[in-house]
């Protein structure tokens, strides 16, 4: 069974005619772009504000036409994957290292809606290193006070250079074990000059569609 691809197909049924679309990134994700875009083919009319230029091509590949905050005042509904999820639907994302434009996309859409197969399930989160993205200035030093919060961080790396995120940052995956207080650790790292966003989304996720006993699953906030 794809689970993957079973959450990820679930969460059209959600997308209406006419609505503007936030697009998540990652190989969930992926499996609701490409049947958006065969409903857009058989005539859907829908707008979609992709979180990644990896999105964004594959958006295109598929015909679902673009737009961005120009354009739009306001987004109906954002669909996107998740490396963890806990019980009160709180989140860590950043995986694929697109956390900064995914959190700006979720907090502008009316409904939030979390595609995670069901790997991504925790008690509470933590077990997945968390992304911070960071600015390239001063990244030892903003390193150092990150961690001050308890954490080991490791810079993203590939191909043994840093990764560059679209917004030109650097991400370093942050290793905390367990994290208390969601709420209380997102506000602490955005309070660190030279972090721009972290991973942690808090109350943002109206529902999270997964599988449960092999099948699709639907929780609600
Ligand atoms: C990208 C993300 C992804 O949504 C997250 O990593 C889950 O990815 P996948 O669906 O490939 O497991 O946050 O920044």
């Amino acid at each position: 069974m794809n689970e993957k691809r079973l959450v990820g197909e679930k969460a059209v049924e959600y997308v209406k005619n006419g609505m503007v679309v936030g697009l998540g990134t990652g190989s969930t994700v992926y499996y609701t772009i490409k049947k958006l875009g065969e409903l857009v083919r058989a005539g859907m009319n829908i707008k979609g504000i992709p979180t990644s230029e990896q999105t964004a091509a594959l958006a295109r590949e598929e015909g679902i036409t673009l737009t961005d905050f120009n354009e739009v005042e306001s987004i109906d509904i954002a669909i996107d994957g998740a490396d963890e999820v806990d019980a009160d639907l709180n989140l860590i994302k950043g995986g694929g290292g697109a956390l900064l434009r995914e959190k700006i996309i979720a907090n502008a859409a009316s409904t939030f809606i979390v595609v995670a197969d069901s790997s991504k399930n925790s008690v509470k989160l933590g077990t997945f290193p968390l992304p911070v993205e960071i600015v390239q200035f001063g990244f030892q030093m903003t390193t150092r006070k990150i961690i001050g919060l308890g954490c080991k961080p490791k810079l993203r790396l590939k191909d043994g250079t840093p990764v560059i995120t679209d917004n030109g940052n650097y991400i370093l995956d942050c290793e905390f074990k367990s994290i208390e207080s969601p709420a209380v650790l997102e506000q602490k790292l955005n309070m660190i000059p030279g972090v721009v966003e972290n991973g942690l989304f808090v109350n943002l996720a109206a529902r999270v569609i997964s599988i449960n006993d092999g099948m699709v699953s639907e929780r609600i906030r």
